[in-house]
C-alpha cells in the first residue's frame, strides 16, 4: 500500500508540474518567482566544513527564529544565468566567479562558505535537476539563487553556529517591466546605498533592503529605478538598486571604479572585456554626475538587467535625455556582443561558458 502511495504521489506530483508548465507564457516571463521542482541544500555544521550537499523538493525550509540571518543579516546571495542553445545543450555563464564573490562575501560577514568546485557542482546539479523550466532558446533564461546564510541560532551579536548554503532557480525574461526599451532613472541624493567600510562590496543582503524605500518612492513617480550617488561627495556615480552603470562618450566608455562601495559584477566585468576586444577605451574611475550631461549614452550591467539601455535620467528634478527612445548603438553593440556568447551563437574565446 505504501508504494502505491507513493506511485499516486510521484503521479500527481508530474500532473501538476507538466500543468504547471504549461501554464507558462514563455513568451512574457518578465522577473518573477515561479517555484520549480528542486532546490539544493548544503549545510555547514558548528566547526566543520559545508559537505553532504542534496537535492530536495523545492519548498520552505524551516529556521529557528533565532537564526543569525533572520536576526542580524548574516546573508549573501549570489545571481547567474542558464541558457539553452539552440542544439538543446544547457550553457551556463562564468559560474567561478559567482563562486569566487561568494567566497569574498563570506570573508567579509564572517562566514564560512563552499568551495568553489563545490558550488560549481551544485549549480549544474541544480539547473539539470530543473532543466523542464529554462525557457526555449531565445525566450530567456533560468536564473540561478544560491544563497549563503547563518542558520544557526544566536543572541547576541555574534557569528551564527551553522550555515546553510542553498540554491534555487527560477525561469525569468527581462527584468525591468520596460522590456528591452530603454529605462528612466532618477538620482537619489539623500539616500546612499552603500558607505566606505561598509558591505556595498559584497552582495550582502542587507544591501538590498536598503534601496527598497528610495526605490518604492522612485517607481510611484514612474521612473524605472535610482541611481545612487557616493555618500560623502554627493557627487560621484555609484550603482543603480540591482546594477552597475556605465557612461559613453565617444569612443570611451567609463565606470565607476570598484572602491568598496561598487559592486564588482560579472557582467561589468565582462562588458569591460568585450568593449576592450571591440576597439573602445574603457575607464574604470571616479565618474561624476556631471558627465551625464553630455554624455552619448548611458547602460546599466548585470545578471539580472543584462544590458539595460538607460532613455533619461532625472537630477535635481531636471531629465537628461539620451537616444531616441531607442537603445543606443554602443549599447547595443555590447548587448548583442555579450548575448551572442551566453547563448552559444559565437566562439567563446575568452572561456566564459560552462557547457552542462
Ligand atoms: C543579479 O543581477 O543577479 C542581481 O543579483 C541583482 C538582483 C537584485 C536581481
Amino acid at each position: 500500500a505504501s508504494s502505491l502511495a507513493r506511485c499516486d504521489a510521484t503521479l500527481s506530483d508530474t500532473i501538476s508540474k507538466t500543468s504547471r508548465l504549461a501554464d507558462i507564457d514563455w513568451d512574457n516571463l518578465g522577473f518573477h518567482f515561479m517555484p520549480t521542482d528542486y532546490m539544493y541544500i548544503m549545510k555547514c555544521p558548528h566547526g566543520g566544513n559545508f559537505s553532504k550537499g542534496e537535492l530536495r523538493q523545492f519548498g520552505n525550509i524551516e529556521l529557528s527564529p533565532s537564526a543569525g540571518v533572520l536576526n542580524y543579516g548574516q546573508g549573501l546571495f549570489e545571481g547567474l544565468k542558464a541558457y539553452r542553445k539552440q542544439d538543446g545543450n544547457i550553457l551556463l555563464f562564468r559560474p567561478d566567479e559567482n563562486a569566487l564573490r561568494l567566497r569574498m562575501g563570506a570573508e567579509r560577514m564572517c562566514m564560512p562558505a563552499p568551495t568553489v568546485e563545490q558550488f560549481v557542482e551544485a549549480v549544474k546539479n541544480t539547473v539539470l535537476a530543473n532543466e523542464h523550466w529554462i525557457p526555449p532558446t531565445g525566450k530567456g533564461s533560468l536564473y540561478i539563487r544560491p544563497l549563503l546564510m547563518g542558520s544557526g541560532p544566536v543572541l547576541g551579536i555574534a557569528p551564527a553556529p551553522e550555515y546553510t548554503f542553498l540554491i534555487f532557480v527560477t525561469p525569468v525574461g527581462n527584468y525591468f517591466k520596460e522590456g528591452i526599451a530603454p529605462i528612466n532613472l532618477v538620482i537619489e541624493t539623500d539616500v546612499h546605498r552603500a558607505s566606505p567600510g561598509g558591505t556595498g562590496g559584497v552582495k550582502s543582503i542587507g544591501n538590498y533592503a536598503a534601496v527598497l524605500q528610495a526605490q518604492t518612492a522612485a517607481k510611484a513617480k514612474g521612473y524605472s529605478d535610482v541611481l545612487y550617488l557616493d555618500c560623502v561627495h554627493k557627487k560621484y556615480l555609484e550603482e543603480v538598486s540591482s546594477c552597475n552603470v556605465f557612461v559613453v562618450k565617444g569612443n570611451v566608455i567609463a565606470t565607476p571604479a570598484i572602491t568598496g562601495t561598487i559592486l564588482p559584477g560579472i557582467t561589468r566585468k565582462s562588458i569591460i572585456d568585450v568593449a576592450l576586444n571591440q576597439g573602445f577605451e574603457v575607464e574604470e574611475r571616479l565618474v561624476t554626475v556631471d558627465e551625464l550631461l553630455n554624455a552619448d549614452e548611458i547602460f546599466c550591467t548585470g545578471t539580472a538587467v543584462v544590458v539595460s539601455p538607460v532613455g533619461s535620467i532625472t537630477y535635481h528634478s531636471k531629465r537628461m535625455s539620451y537616444g531616441d527612445g531607442r537603445i543606443g548603438n554602443v549599447s547595443q553593440q555590447l548587448l548583442t556582443a555579450l548575448t551572442k556568447l551566453q547563448m552559444g551563437l559565437v566562439e567563446d574565446n575568452m572561456d566564459w561558458i560552462v557547457e552542462l
